[in-house]
């Protein structure tokens, strides 16, 4: 279906860190080829993304670094930024969340929607942390996972079994703020009643109808996608808080009574970023920036990765309807994650290639890392990059094939013609590039490339940007093989008229090639059209125009037009440089494991010298240990204090056995007021550290001490 008028939109990524090759296979690499291959047929295609720079993210981040979230946006805004500049992703505008347009745009999409009386406002509870004293966002919430036991799973998510979760969900939560153990307090928020969207929803993604219009053809969307999609449906959609207690966001309407202190759902503000970033774009050139969004003549298309189907396919399209006035995405091509070197890729562990560190350390190489990229790009399934396959595709497919071919074809031409394109008899046969046994002529062989032009755009408008690839390389290789099958090499004596007729057809596969390469590798296609001396691309109708070309038989470079010097688009990558980055990334991630910084509770309130003086703590020994009836974390045990002996119930049965620790010295809190636990009387209290993970250690002098002595 093709349209009129096309707003693509690559996922805003959060401003909290730079960009790894994870990103750039899921999202922007097939978005940026989308687009270029639109452009270059004409058409009027608008690409926008930005930072997203609100949310727990952000502030996780900020607290991490100790500084404020503003900071962390703009740096990572500006990181970001530059970093898809220099990879080629060629935006129409990188706009950002914190923007005042933008605060705008989502204020008045909330307002839309409650005039629209699509919100429910509710009361519910919610985990709050009295140290710190603020409501917790999920993320900083951290307990034990109930469905696998990992004891550092998140209240939205479990990283390790990777079930989604609540915040009330989690068996001992923690906050990370403070390390205290929430409590749950009553606050109220704006709910979207996103169950009263399932029906349509349902029959929209399934059938692309919806209001009684044929919107989308499902059979163009990704399985995986509306697999995801139908998950979520089954288990069915619950109203969904559009606020939340916050300092760092878009505020809630300020009109609005209870108003104070919330935030929007960085949710509900993100994917409203595409729109003010769409109304930035069109207000820098004056146009009207409704027609990409409230015309059923536009195309909106959003580019993403797997763990953002929910948002764009469910939440984000129950949201525009429920405004009313803005259309819905006829596709959604979310791709899936890309693992390196056989693991996955993560932040925390450092098990990443980073962008911008990629640029710099292998300048001038973006499109080898794109090829790879694409190459391997995780459309269906989860995919994979090594620096060895980057290495390998580098050398022997754009070197060797495309490079080789190209510049083959254009040293011939300098040699026997001084590099203008050969005029030929245009009846002449010759063998083509596609079968050495098939004799062909010149309009067959622009035939033939007329097709293949024409199915590689068509895998492009399918998304499926390996295939497309694929393609591109076949035409580069039945190239190569025109070369070989009629070698003009030898014939130049003998047979002359072949000679110009293979450098010819060759310089038309080099043609096609300089214009198809354009959306996948840029940098290689502005510098092949200067060695033919053609215009750049200006991303107006190449593609069309050669389609049409080829498709009235006539050739793409004209005879007698003059070529620039022949030179190698691309030189091969060796060992040394791919050694360097698998070292690299091997140090970067032991150096993580090692500095691991976790995140330490705050320290409490300050007290006084008179306050610490009331301890009373001793060195003493333990000399009897066992297992207390009916709790696990409990041992009873006796501490020899010297002066006397005492019986002291201790939460340390998960980290110690009874009898490893008869004899251990240990410290005492030996002033403690008694407790009973489990019927035992239990009178002082061990001193433990306790590390990130919540692993107990005893606490003792450093050589064997008398018992009963101050510990101060
Ligand atoms: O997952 C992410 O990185 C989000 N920042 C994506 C947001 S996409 C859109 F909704 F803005
Ligand atoms: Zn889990």
């Amino acid at each position: 279906m093709m349209k009129k008028r096309y707003l693509v939109t690559a996922a805003l990524p959060y401003a909290n860190g730079p960009l790894h090759i994870g990103h750039l296979a899921g999202a922007y690499l097939p978005a940026d080829i989308y687009v270029r291959y639109l452009r270059l047929m004409g058409k009027d295609v608008v690409f926008v993304c930005g930072s997203d720079e609100h949310g727990a993210a952000i502030t996780v981040r900020a607290r991490k670094d100790g500084v404020t979230p503003r900071e962390i946006v703009d740096t990572y805004h500006t990181i970001l930024r530059d970093t898809f500049q220099k990879i080629g992703i060629g935006f129409d505008i990188y706009h950002r969340t914190s923007a005042p347009l933008h605060h705008e745009t989502s204020q008045d999409f909330f307002r839309t929607l409650l005039v629209n009386g699509q919100f429910d406002e509710k009361e519910s509870d919610q985990y709050y942390d009295e140290t710190a004293g603020q409501f917790l966002a999920d993320r900083y919430i951290t307990g034990t996972c109930p469905v696998c036991a990992n004891l550092d799973a998140y209240g939205d998510q479990c990283e390790k079994c990777g079930s989604t979760l609540s915040p009330t969900q989690l068996i001992n939560p923690r906050s990370t703020l403070s390390g205290a153990t929430p409590v749950l307090r009553p606050t109220t928020h704006w709910y979207l009643k996103l169950d009263e969207h399932e029906t349509w929803l349902r029959e929209w993604i399934n059938t692309g109808v919806a209001g009684g219009k044929q919107l989308h053809d499902p059979a163009a969307w990704k399985n995986h996608v509306i697999g995801q999609c139908n998950s979520w449906l089954e288990q069915g959609l619950q109203p969904r808080a559009m606020t939340r207690d916050l300092e760092w966001g878009v505020d809630v309407p300020p009109e609005l009574p209870g108003a104070k202190g919330k935030k929007l759902y960085v949710w509900l503000d993100a994917p409203i970023g595409y729109i003010s970033a769409t109304k930035q774009w069109a207000l820098d050139r004056g146009v009207n920036w409704e027609l990409y969004w409230k015309n059923d003549d536009t195309a909106l298309i959003h580019f993403i990765g797997k763990d953002n189907i929910v948002f764009h396919c469910l939440i984000f399209p129950a949201i525009l309807k429920a405004h009313g006035e803005f259309i819905l995405p006829v596709n959604v091509p979310a791709n899936q994650f890309l693992n390196l070197e056989g693991n996955k890729i993560s932040t925390s562990k450092n098990w990443a290639v980073w962008v911008h560190e990629y640029v710099n350390d292998l300048p001038g190489r973006e499109d080898e890392l794109r090829y790879n990229m694409i190459k391997n790009m995780p459309e269906q399934r989860d995919s994979e990059f090594t620096w060895k396959g980057f290495q390998e595709s580098a050398n022997t497919e754009l070197v060797n094939n495309l490079a080789g071919f190209i510049h083959r074809v254009m040293v011939l031409t300098h040699k026997n013609y001084t590099g203008v394109v050969p005029a030929f008899d245009s009846s002449r046969e010759f063998k083509s590039g596609w079968n050495a046994e098939e004799i062909t002529t010149c309009d067959a062989e622009l035939h033939r490339l007329h097709e293949k032009l024409d199915e590689l755009g068509a895998e492009i408008e399918r998304f499926n940007f390996r295939e497309a690839l694929r393609i591109l390389m076949e035409i580069s290789s039945a190239g190569n093989a025109l070369l070989q099958f009629n070698e003009p090499w030898k014939a130049a004596k003998d047979d002359p008229e072949l000679v110009k007729v293979a450098l010819n057809l060759g310089l038309q596969y080099v043609a096609v090639l300089s214009v198809a390469m354009r959306p996948f590798l840029p940098f290689a296609a502005a510098r092949l059209r200067q060695m033919l001396n053609l215009s750049p691309l200006d991303d107006h109708r190449e593609w069309l125009d050669t389609l049409n070309d080829l498709a009235e038989g006539n050739p793409v470079l004209r005879p007698n037009h003059a070529l620039n010097a022949a030179e190698h688009l691309f030189s091969r990558v060796p060992d040394d440089v791919i050694e360097a980055q698998i070292a690299k990334l091997q140090a970067a991630a032991q150096a993580n494991q090692q500095a691991a910084p976790p995140s330490h509770p705050l320290v409490k309130e300050t007290i006084s010298y008179d306050d610490f003086a009331k301890l009373d703590i001793r060195t003493g020994t333990i000399i009897e240990a066992g297992r207390v009836e009916k709790a696990d974390k409990l041992l009873r045990l006796t501490v020899d204090l010297g002066f006397e002996k005492r019986t002291i119930v201790s939460g340390i049965a998960l980290h110690y056995q009874p009898e490893d620790i008869i004899g251990r010295q240990v410290i005492v809190l030996a002033n403690l007021a008694p407790r009973t636990m489990r019927g035992i009387e239990s009178q002082g209290m061990i001193l433990m550290a306790e590390d990130a993970k919540g692993r107990l250690s005893f606490v003792r002098p450093e050589a064997a001490w008398p018992d009963g002595w101050a510990v101060k």
